[in-house]
């Protein structure tokens, strides 16, 4: 596969990442203009695995997008995994379709995809996901979305998304989580902040990112996801890649 039918984190990363770099007052975190003006840089360097999900995804699209159907990215933020499914896609009378509630994303997502020379074409939908209807789908990618859903409210999303897909169709569910086990948890946690202090973060940047996410972003454990979508109704589900406390799970219906 050559370079040009990959989709190029870099390529969107133009601006870096310094929203947190100075004191200010603590508010939740908002996928807000900044946010968007600078995510292809911030989710880099804080999402260990984020460059390789996102060519797992385009692996996936290629052996799961079905002829005539739908493939959404639900959280799709500048349209990564969109790209990586258009890329990826093999078939034809094919949507790709990306859904996000963030004006800012969706605006931004929109002239980001035009930079990419991409064959299936992306339809871009500003909305909650808890909204939205999902129609004759082989391929739902939630990359690290569900995590911003109101704990009780996921199941919701996760049951409409089955209800939407086809027999065959793959969700991929990519997410920040915790573990049981104290130790373990302490230090994964702790890996990460050496993995964000590696990438150029200090630790002010760290601390306050961390403060303005916690009652925004709620991870859960890997058995509570996969326990959750077998409950649902898929037919197989794992892990298909971890880095540290960041896990994508695969469950084909
Ligand atoms: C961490 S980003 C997702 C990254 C993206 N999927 C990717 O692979 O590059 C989370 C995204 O979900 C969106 N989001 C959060 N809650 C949402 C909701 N209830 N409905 C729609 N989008 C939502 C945010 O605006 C943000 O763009």
């Amino acid at each position: 596969m050559s370079n040009k039918n990959q989709v190029s984190i870099k390529k969107m990363s133009a601006n870096s990442d310094q929203i947190y770099a100075t004191q200010q007052p603590a508010t939740p975190f908002k996928f807000d203009q900044k946010v968007a003006a600078v995510f292809p840089d911030m989710i880099k360097r804080s999402v260990p695995g984020y460059k390789d999900i996102i060519h797992i995804i385009q692996k996936l699209a290629e052996r799961y997008i079905q002829k005539n159907s739908n493939a959404y990215d639900l959280g799709c933020s500048l349209g990564a995994a969109s790209l990586a499914m258009s890329y990826g896609n093999q078939n034809s009378g094919v949507n790709i379709i990306g859904v996000d509630n963030s004006e800012a994303m969706i605006e931004r997502c929109a002239s980001n995809i035009q930079g990419f020379k991409h064959q299936t074409p992306i339809k871009l939908i500003q909305s909650d996901i808890q909204q939205v209807e999902i129609l004759n789908a082989s391929m739902v990618v939630l990359n690290y979305t569900l995590q911003f859903i109101p704990q009780s409210m996921r199941e919701s999303v996760l049951r409409n998304i089955y209800q939407g897909m086809r027999p065959k169709g793959v969700l991929i569910l990519s997410e920040k989580v915790i573990f049981d086990d104290p130790t373990t948890n302490h230090l994964m946690i702790d890996l990460h902040h050496q993995f964000k202090r590696e990438n150029g973060y200090s630790d002010l940047e760290i601390s306050q990112k961390r403060n303005a996410l916690e009652t925004v972003l709620v991870p859960e454990s890997m058995s509570s996801h996969i326990n959750r979508l077998k409950e649902i109704g898929f037919s197989h589900v794992c892990s298909l890649q971890q880095q540290l406390n960041f896990v994508s799970f695969i469950a084909i219906k």
